[in-house]
């Protein structure tokens, strides 16, 4: 049980009311900085979201020798360097916690002329990474892993890569991505299908970038020899941020929340869907563009909510969802069950064990199975639990405490900001009681 750090306390709270816009889309804004990093010319990031994670994505190439500004909070102006202007950086790639970050760069560094060391904090070191090194390795890539599989790598440059046709065996959009950054530096066709589709903002925004690229449902292909000319890229606001308080206020009666600018991505929103099966009162208001990228205002009123079991086609949909899913279930009437979810084991944390573990000291009936679990919904009582560093869980135990018996404390939550910086702030401005200490 680790202590460390930021913790909070979260209490029962009355109807959650307001507007809330929350920080700007992370796995957009990852992108965003790198692929105007490597782009021809200036390009504006508009709504970049100013988490840990993403900063340190931006830093990578600040330390590769691009120059970067930031003219005002959530926007950077970014001086490509071209797709081989990038130089060695002066010591090791500290990732953070970001699995985006170090996926998708080790498929970019594995085309560069020189050698690259990745880190990551604690988190990170433990994730997995044969997945992306295994199929870069066939298209000629050199890249030194510790035991496992697991960072810090070392990525060797110099190396002529050539395109691959490759079956991904597990859905993820990290993977996918890197293999097709890579095959941006490399002589021929990439072919890529997916068992599932997934996120495909690599594919829109290299097209974006002006790079030819033919994608559809779970699949995608590009060859290599092309450029990237810098563009303006707008970042809606985070599904996955705004995910905390559709559940939210779905549990607290009375509450009724505007939540605004969201991307509405479909491979982003299984949770809507998941949602509304158990009943929930969402309604998305002026659905528009932004960016290029799909945007609602999404109304949320408070719903009785009941068991389900979650369709295991939504899950590569919501997968960053889990977390607070558990939560809405665990308020829910009835039993819930997820199925197909073992990909949440090599999350931040093995989101499966460390919700379970937590639920269960609030008084929640859940069984944990190896990819995923069993919840009897109806009860929330107070308690300590520990999102072991782990942001969406820290935050999934604070919309628990809305409606429990008595606070919930949570430890370790300062890894919050590497997706949501200001979250306290945002969630006790529509009527969460939340205190930090
Ligand atoms: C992401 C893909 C997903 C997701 C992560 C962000 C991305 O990971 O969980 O938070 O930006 O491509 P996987 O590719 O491991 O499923």
């Amino acid at each position: 049980m680790s202590s460390s750090g930021e913790c909070w306390s979260s209490s029962r709270a009355t109807a959650l009311q307001g507007e809330v816009r929350v920080p700007g889309d992370k796995s957009i804004s990852h992108r965003a900085v790198m692929f105007a990093s490597l782009a021809e010319g200036t390009s504006r990031v508009s709504g970049f979201l100013e988490g840990e994670d993403t900063r340190a994505t931006a830093r990578a190439f600040a330390a590769m020798g691009v120059t970067m500004q930031q003219p005002s909070a959530s926007e950077r102006i970014v001086h490509g360097a071209g797709l081989h202007g990038l130089h060695a950086a002066a010591d090791a790639i500290d990732c953070g916690n970001a699995g985006t970050g170090m996926r998708l760069l080790t498929g970019i560094l594995a085309g560069q002329a020189f050698d690259s060391t990745l880190i990551g904090d604690e988190s990170l070191s433990h994730r997995p990474m044969r997945r992306v090194i295994d199929p870069l390795a066939r298209m000629g890539a050199q890249i030194d892993a510790q035991q496992g599989g697991l960072p810090p790598l070392r990525v060797h440059g110099g190396r002529p890569l050539r395109g691959i046709d490759y079956a991904l065996p597990v859905a993820s959009a990290q993977v996918k991505s890197a293999i097709l950054l890579a095959g941006l530096y490399a002589d021929g066709e990439t072919r890529i299908s997916e068992p599932h589709p997934t996120r495909d903002y690599t594919e829109r925004m290299l097209a974006a970038f002006g790079w030819p690229i033919a994608f559809g449902e779970g699949r995608a292909s590009l060859s290599g020899g092309h450029r990237l000319r810098a563009t303006d890229v707008v970042v809606p606001a985070d599904f996955s941020s705004a995910a905390f308080f559709l559940v939210a206020a779905s549990i607290v009666p009375g509450s009724d929340l505007l939540l605004r600018e969201v991307g509405i991505n479909p491979r982003r929103t299984g949770l809507l869907q998941a949602l509304r099966l158990m009943g929930a009162d969402i309604v998305l208001e002026r659905e528009r563009e932004l960016g290029g990228e799909a945007v609602a205002d999404l109304r949320v009123r408070h719903a009785r909510l009941h068991g389900i079991a979650v369709p295991e086609t939504l899950v590569p949909d919501m997968i960053d969802e889990f977390p607070i899913l558990f939560v809405a279930a665990a308020a829910a009437q009835g039993t819930t069950r997820v199925t197909g979810a073992a990909e949440l084991r090599v999350k931040e944390s093995d989101r499966i064990a460390v919700m379970a573990q937590g639920l269960r000291k609030l008084g929640v009936a859940i069984e944990e199975t190896p990819d995923g679990a069993l919840i009897e919904g109806g009860r929330l009582g107070g308690g300590e639990v520990d999102s072991v560093g782990d942001h969406r869980c820290a935050m999934s135990f604070a919309v628990a405490g809305l409606l429990a018996a008595t606070p919930v404390q949570i430890l370790d939550c300062e890894n919050v900001a590497t997706s949501f910086p200001g979250f306290v702030a945002l969630a006790n401005g529509c009527g969460f009681v939340l205190v930090t200490w």
